[in-house]
C-alpha cells in the first residue's frame, strides 16, 4: 500500500522583488487575484488533492500569509453583529494543528527552502507546490494539477512532477526534463532534469511547471547538494541524482496554468478567472470590450 500524499510544503519565503513596491510591505503570496490572495489558490488546489497539513517555508515580514488561515475574531464577531454571512471565510480555516510554518533564514535557493521543512515532513511522501504557478482544473474536468497528480501517483508512485509545454526558447527560464517511455497520454517517465539550461543543451520543451510529489529520501539528497543555476541550491539538481535510484514520472496537466511570477500573467489570470465567475463576467467582458476598442 502506498503512503498516501498528507503533507504539503510551500515555498513562501521569497521577496518578490518582480511586484515591488507593492510588495514591499505585503507578501507576493498576499497579492490578490480578484478577491483571493494568491497563497488561496494553490492551498484550495491543495485540499482538492486530499492534503492535511500545510507547511510554509516563510521570512521576515511573511506573518499576513499566517494571519490569513487563523480565525479573525474582531472580524467574525463584527460581522456576525451586522448579520452578515460568514462563508466568504470558509476557504481560510484551517483545522488547528494542520499549519506549520519554518523559516528559511536566508534565501539560498528553492532546494534549501524546501530541505528546511525537512523535520516536519519527516519519514512521508510529500507535495510541494510553488504559488506563483497557478494551475486551474478544467470544469467539470479531472480536478486540479496536484489532483492529477495524486491520482497517477496512486498509479506508479515514486517521484511525480508536472510538466507543460513551453516554446523552446523560453526553456531557460525554468526546469526541464528528458522525457523516457510514455506511459499514457499524460504520464511519462523521467530520465534527466536541468535546471535553466541554455535553450541548445535543453533535452526537451517540457518544464517543471510549480508541482512536485517528492519521497522523502530528497531531503537526504538535498543535505549535501552542490549550489547550482544562479549560485543556488537547486531542487531540480537534487532530484536529477534521484533519477536511476528512484522512479520518476511526469504528469501533464490537463487544465491551464498562469505564471503568476509576472505581472502580464497576472493580469491574464485575473482577466481569465473574472470571465468565468458568473457575478462579474458580464460586467468584465463589457470593460474589456471597451477597452480595447478604445486602445
Ligand atoms: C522554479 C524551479 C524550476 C521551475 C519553476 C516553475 O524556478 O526551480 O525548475 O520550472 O520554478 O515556475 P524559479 O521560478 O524559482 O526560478
Amino acid at each position: 500500500m502506498r503512503k498516501p500524499i498528507r503533507k504539503a510544503v510551500f515555498p513562501v519565503a521569497g521577496l518578490g522583488t518582480r511586484f515591488l513596491p507593492a510588495t514591499k510591505a505585503i507578501p507576493k503570496e498576499m497579492l490578490p487575484v480578484i478577491d483571493r490572495p494568491l497563497i488561496q489558490y494553490a492551498v484550495d488546489e491543495a485540499r482538492e488533492a486530499g492534503i492535511e497539513q500545510l507547511i510554509f517555508v516563510t521570512g521576515r515580514g511573511k506573518t499576513a500569509i499566517v494571519e490569513h488561515f487563523d480565525t479573525a475574531y474582531e472580524l467574525e464577531h463584527t460581522m456576525s453583529g451586522r448579520g452578515k454571512q460568514l462563508d466568504v471565510l470558509d476557504a481560510t480555516r484551517i483545522q488547528p494543528g494542520n499549519l506549520v510554518t519554518v523559516r528559511q533564514q536566508v534565501p539560498m535557493g528553492l532546494g534549501h527552502a524546501i530541505w528546511c521543512a525537512r523535520a516536519v515532513v519527516g519519514d512521508e511522501p510529500f507535495a510541494i507546490f510553488l504559488p506563483d504557478e497557478m494551475m486551474v482544473g478544467e470544469p467539470g474536468g479531472k480536478g486540479g494539477c496536484m489532483k492529477q497528480m495524486v491520482d497517477a501517483y496512486n498509479e506508479v508512485g515514486g517521484n511525480l512532477i508536472s510538466v507543460l509545454e513551453v516554446p523552446q526558447d523560453e526553456v531557460s527560464s525554468y526546469g526541464v526534463i528528458a522525457p523516457g517511455v510514455k506511459i499514457s497520454d499524460a504520464l511519462t517517465e523521467v530520465v534527466g532534469l536541468v535546471e535553466k539550461p541554455k535553450v541548445a543543451d535543453a533535452p526537451s520543451n517540457l518544464i517543471i511547471s510549480g508541482r512536485y510529489i517528492l519521497q522523502p529520501e530528497v531531503m537526504r539528497t538535498l543535505e549535501n547538494q552542490e549550489k547550482g543555476a544562479g549560485g543556488e541550491i537547486q531542487l531540480t539538481d537534487a532530484m536529477a541524482r534521484m533519477i536511476g535510484g528512484q522512479p520518476f514520472h511526469a504528469v501533464k496537466f490537463a487544465g491551464r496554468r498562469f505564471d503568476c511570477g509576472s505581472k502580464a500573467g497576472f493580469v491574464e489570470a485575473t482577466l481569465s478567472l473574472a470571465l468565468e465567475r458568473p457575478d462579474m463576467a458580464d460586467e468584465v467582458r463589457a470593460i474589456m470590450r471597451r477597452l480595447l476598442a478604445e486602445s
